[in-house]
């Protein structure tokens, strides 16, 4: 399959059309943004990465019962997808305080649910990614009260069998944040990636971030990370 017409090209995605109306190529870039684009860098070999790990990962969701987008990973960083249309809405999952949670709650990092948390942003460069609830969502009409019910349920299956297996390299699945789509038929497939970029993760022996939040955070070693994770992955898959 080859890559067509540049269709999208996202902060650290590239999407191509392809001969086939039904399937999309997505191409993963060493670029990295954070803050809604304020803070911008290059994260070598990341693209390599972050395709290659969210395949292997999506993959083993699948074989759970978890529809995603995946066909068919072409190469180092270009990966075959089904065509969705994306549901506006970036679904977070927490199993641990960090980041904007504790900002917004005045918490430290690193408190230890009970249960997780969920929550739902509009997917919305301009607006700045809002916080919202299931009737904000359901007022815009970014999402039916079924699909809001499936994607909830599928966020914390996902969880479960993440948290599990990142638990078997040694890692802590912090938190992490998904994005869903509609096939034509209105399925909802889980979509975009499961990669360092949207997860936190931590070494469960150290703590050490093994994640985006070294870019983020500017704490150095970001490479030097996602070759660790990636490594973890490999060595447990
Ligand atoms: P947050 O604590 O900044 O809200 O981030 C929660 C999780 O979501 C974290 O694992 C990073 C991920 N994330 C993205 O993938 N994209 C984003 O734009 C943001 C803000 C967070």
């Amino acid at each position: 399959m080859n890559k067509g017409e540049l269709l999208y090209e996202g902060k650290a995605k590239k999407v191509y059309k392809t001969d086939d109306p039904d399937l999309l190529i997505v191409s993963y870039k060493d670029d990295a943004t954070a803050f809604n684009g304020l803070k911008r860098g290059t994260i070598q070999g990341k693209g390599v990465i972050n395709n290659r790990m969210s395949n292997l990962l999506m993959k083993r969701l699948g074989e759970k019962g978890i529809p995603t987008h995946l066909v068919e990973e072409l190469s180092e960083r270009d990966t075959l997808v089904k065509r969705v249309s994306i549901v506006p809405l970036e679904v977070i999952v927490r199993n641990i305080s960090a980041g904007s949670f504790s900002k917004r709650y005045g918490v430290e990092e690193g408190i230890v649910f009970d249960s997780p948390t969920i929550e739902i942003s509009y997917k919305n460069d301009e607006l700045g990614d809002p916080l919202l609830n299931r009737y904000h969502a359901l007022a815009l009409k970014l999402a039916s009260e079924e699909e809001l019910q499936t994607i909830k349920e599928y966020s914390f299956r996902i969880n479960d069998e993440l948290k599990s297996f990142w638990s078997g390299c040694g890692v802590t699945l912090v938190d992490f944040k998904l994005e869903f789509g509609r096939l034509p038929d209105g399925t909802i497939v889980l979509a975009d990636e499961i990669s360092p970029d949207t997860c936190r993760l931590w070494d469960s022996a150290t703590g050490k971030k093994l994640d985006k939040d070294r870019f983020r955070r500017d704490l150095g070693g970001v490479e030097d990370a996602y070759q660790e994770i990636m490594q973890r992955l490999r060595d447990n898959i």
